[in-house]
């Protein structure tokens, strides 16, 4: 069994099958005024985040005491990392403490995968430098999987910073498996060389990549990542790629609009789009407190199957 998430790329349709579904009976404690459920009572759930993060970090949490874990947070700027410790011994001590799950954020792309041995807690990838972000393609397809019933041939049109992006890859590898037909778009500065080969259809333009599209989702062009002049400025950014409503009539009728967020408002989408009907950007955040319960449930009772 393997005793941790870093990412969709290693784990089986049937497991993810198994985590969606799992979520979904999660949701239904989320709907009840009283939240507290005795799944991982006497766990202990810790929160280690070298890079900011409002949702992934909150709904950790949240997910761990809803589900009666003890659970406890630790930045990179508020801890002894900031004296020199290296994240080896950050992650021991932690695990020293009687850890059960660890749950990890990190701007170094493997980072996770080198602590994981290394430790007998459970580490969850919370997001890898440009790698993968497991938790979040699970909570969009959760979204979806509850909207339009299934993956099967339903087409999922990605638009944006595709190159720094670890969610459109975490999200390429679980959508694929289930069988939907996944777009990726974006400027060409911005667009990974080799995408093809995970499965992806390729676009350089936003109007082809929408086009009879079942899913729109937006991806946040990472500023903070951006070194080098990518693209000329973010209005042409917005006016070659930005997604407003006459754009989104490119896509089929009532497809949903999603992003990860945080949302740069006026460049990925425009605001009416963000706050229109077809957006379900805020059910992906309720989505994602339910599929964190489940995979710390999986995790707490023995893991993945390899
Ligand atoms: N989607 C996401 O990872 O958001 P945060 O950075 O706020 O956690």
């Amino acid at each position: 069994m393997k005793k941790d998430l870093l990412g969709l790329k290693d784990i089986s349709a049937k497991e993810i099958e198994n985590i969606l579904e799992t979520a979904g009976t999660m949701k239904l404690i989320l709907g009840q005024p009283n939240k507290k459920t005795p799944h991982l009572q006497g766990k202990t759930v810790v929160n280690l985040f070298y890079e900011n993060s409002t949702r992934t970090r909150l709904s950790f949490e949240l997910a761990a005491k809803y589900m009666s874990a003890n659970a406890a947070n630790i930045t990179a700027s508020g801890s002894s990392v900031q004296k020199g410790e290296t994240l080896i011994d950050t992650a021991e001590t932690i695990n020293a403490m009687g850890t059960d799950i660890l749950v990890m954020r990190h701007n170094m792309s493997g980072a996770p995968h080198l602590i994981a041995p290394l430790v007998s807690a459970s580490v969850i990838n919370a997001g890898d430098g440009m790698d993968e972000h497991p938790t979040q393609a699970l909570l969009d397809m959760l979204t979806i999987k509850e909207k339009k019933g299934g993956f099967k041939g339903l087409k999922v049109a990605i638009i944006g910073d595709i190159y720094h992006s670890r969610v459109v890859r975490s999200n390429v590898y679980g959508l694929t498996k289930l069988g939907a037909d996944v777009s990726v778009g974006g400027p060409t500065t911005l667009m990974p060389p080799g995408m093809e080969r995970l499965g992806v259809k390729v676009f350089n333009n936003v109007e082809d990549a929408i086009k009879d599209a079942d899913v729109v989702m937006g991806l946040r062009i990472q500023l903070e990542r951006q070194k080098k002049g990518l693209f000329p400025s973010i209005r042409e950014y917005y006016r070659f790629f930005g997604v407003d409503n006459e754009r989104l009539k490119l896509a089929k009728p009532g497809a949903l609009v999603m992003h990860p967020g945080p949302v740069n408002r006026g460049v990925e989408f425009s605001s009416s789009v963000i706050d229109g009907e077809q957006s379900v950007i805020n059910e992906q955040v309720t989505n994602g407190v339910a599929v964190r319960m489940a995979v710390m449930y999986i995790l707490s009772r023995g893991g993945f199957e390899d």
